[in-house]
């Protein structure tokens, strides 16, 4: 495993840096490279989290496999078939790094719960909605909800995403395309979250983002990883309790120590709370995804 923090370290110049990817435009088409930087409270942190971009990508790249069925972006993952400067890279971006055909994007995360937690939960308590659904009373933190409920949001290009009602989203993108995006959203939850349950693995809930490649809906980023979804064990799993998520959770409780204002610069983290967030990832990856991990084994 080599932990990456960002593509200048091979020379190379990304186009666009999220918090995580470092993306190079190829005109039609994208080269995505999930880093090992780490983010907490919108913060990056200076440290890397070893590995944390290949769990990302290969976890993505199992469910892709799993949802043939759906449109997507993928075009490559083996490193050998990139164009060049990129296939030279193998041992540094091999695991982390996907050719895409780029997507015209909808403005819309297509957020699914199926239980409550996160900014949903905050709704709740708040006047007992979330973005439009009126729930049943006297649900606890992390209640199961009755049926999986698709509550969008916006994709801010600068802050928070907001939470959005399904007739906004259709009046962002019309009927048509968000009736799609609903039903291909609560769909794929579904399909995860089946998938997820006898490892003994919660999906609590997600977000997807699609565009439209070639005027078809296609799904685009992440899928179902620990950054866009909340993955509880089914064994520690107490309602009414913050459950422990396969996430950046010891990273921030580690924070939530600290005497630090969230805002940058982030504080320095100790190798032992990066070491322990670097377990959490693999592990997810390997309970969920046993033959993809071993067959990445040497990316990760
Ligand atoms: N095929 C695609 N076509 C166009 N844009 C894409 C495609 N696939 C992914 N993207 C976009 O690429 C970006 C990936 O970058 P990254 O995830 O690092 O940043 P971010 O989404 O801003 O941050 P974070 O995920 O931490 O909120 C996202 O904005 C995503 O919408
Ligand atoms: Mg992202």
């Amino acid at each position: 495993m080599s932990a990456l923090r960002s593509t200048t370290e091979l020379g190379l110049s990304p186009d666009y840096t999220g918090k995580v990817r470092d993306m190079f435009d190829l005109g039609d088409r994208y080269l995505i490279v999930a880093t090992d930087r780490i983010s907490a409270f919108d913060v990056i942190m200076d440290e890397v989290v070893p590995g944390r971009g290949v769990v990302l990508n290969v976890m993505t790249l199992a469910w892709l496999a799993r949802f043939a069925d759906v449109p997507n972006h993928l075009i490559s993952a083996d490193v050998g078939s990139f164009p060049a400067p990129f296939d030279r890279f193998d041992a540094e971006l091999g695991g982390r790094s996907v050719l895409v055909r780029k997507a015209e994007r909808f403005p819309v995360e297509c957020v699914v719960r199926g239980y409550i937690a996160g900014s949903g939960w905050k709704s709740y308590q708040k006047d007992g909605t979330v973005c439009g659904y009126q729930l049943p009373d006297g649900l606890r933190l992390a209640d199961r909800l009755p049926e999986a409920l698709f509550t969008p949001s916006t994709k801010a290009e600068e802050g928070h995403d907001e939470n959005i009602t399904y007739e906004e989203v259709v009046a962002l993108i019309g009927t048509e395309y968000a009736v799609a995006l609903r039903d291909l959203s609560l769909r794929l939850y579904g399909a995860g979250a089946e998938h997820a349950e006898p490892h003994g693995v919660i999906l609590a809930d997600t977000k997807f983002e699609f565009g439209l490649i070639d005027g078809q809906i296609a799904l685009i980023d992440e899928v179902l990883t620990p950054d866009s979804s909340r993955f509880w064990p089914t064994q520690q799993y107490i309602p009414g309790e913050e459950p422990p998520s396969w996430d950046k959770q010891i990273l921030r409780n580690h924070l939530e120590t600290l005497d630090w204002n969230k805002e940058p610069p982030p504080p320095e983290l100790p190798s032992e709370v990066l070491a322990r967030t670097s377990r959490r990832y693999h592990e997810v990856l390997e309970i969920l995804f046993p033959a993809e991990a071993a067959r990445w084994q040497k990316y990760l």
